[in-house]
């Protein structure tokens, strides 16, 4: 079964409409050619709908940043999977770390999104990493097999089968301190290893992304590692030309095995 490479730029709490039209236009431009990777980009909700029109005819598909789990109600503040599906996401990022840290959410709360996006036909784009304190207390392996199993549990093996795995090590997001493609790929391996447990098919389909100081120019060589799909990337997706040279590292085969 092969694995298509997937590129996720998490534009994070950046970019205006206007900003968001300009960055899409240039980039759609730069990979316009590019058909063996799948390419997605997660503006802030103020701009979903403005970029779904913009990237229509394109090979760019759409990603939220977050969703909640309820699907209506009394929950100020809060966007779910039915009004992100409507609006054309494709994807949508479930339990980034800065969620986790800054906005609460638990290992519980991650399942549960994980569940709304499937049921809202949306594909979650789960994150999952430890902190530079875990890394250093050697619970890494730990830590991210847990925080996994939260996220996938009760899932049937056909729904699993259609996750996205991100593993963003805390300590390389935003840092410029990317994990060395070494350290990336032990914990890639555990993670399918992990799913192969419950499912070999699923540990076959599911792409997993590395996600921390991606750049343009160390793409290539974690793209090389066997269990690294794709990457979710931060900083560099803000600017088209370093984004596209990111897709472009991983647009040179499609992954199987
Ligand atoms: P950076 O690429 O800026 O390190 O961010 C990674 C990230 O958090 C993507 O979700």
């Amino acid at each position: 079964m092969a694995r298509r490479p997937l590129i996720a730029g998490n534009w994070k709490m950046h970019k205006t409409v206007a900003e968001a039209l300009a960055l899409v236009r240039d980039l759609k431009r730069l990979v316009a050619q590019v058909r063996d990777c799948d390419i997605a980009v997660a503006p802030p909700y103020t701009a979903l709908f403005p970029v779904a029109k913009a990237i229509e005819d394109s090979n760019l598909r759409l990603a939220a940043q977050e969703l909640f789990y309820e699907n209506k109600g009394a929950f100020t503040g809060a966007v779910c999977g039915p009004m992100l599906e409507e609006v054309g996401c494709h994807y949508v990022i479930v339990a980034h770390s800065e969620r986790r840290q800054l906005f609460g959410e638990t290992l519980v709360t991650s399942g549960k999104r994980v569940k709304a996006a499937f049921a809202a036909g949306l594909t979650p784009i789960f994150c999952i990493g430890e902190t530079l304190a875990e890394r250093q207390a050697n619970d890494t392996m730990k830590i991210v097999a847990a925080q996994l199993d939260a996220g996938i549990e009760g899932l049937p093996a056909a729904t699993l089968r259609r996750l996205v795995v991100a593993y963003e090590p805390v300590w390389a997001i935003g840092t410029g301190v990317v994990a060395t493609p070494q350290q990336a790929q032990e914990v890639h391996q555990m993670i399918r290893e992990r799913l192969r447990a419950r499912d070999p098919e699923a540990a076959a389909t599911i792409p997993l992304l590395y996600g921390g100081s991606v750049k343009a120019d160390n793409a290539k060589e974690l793209l090389a590692q066997t269990d690294i799909d794709g990457a979710l990337v931060g900083g560099a997706s803000l600017d088209a030309e370093s984004f596209a040279g990111i897709v472009k590292a991983a647009s040179v085969r499609t992954r199987g095995q």
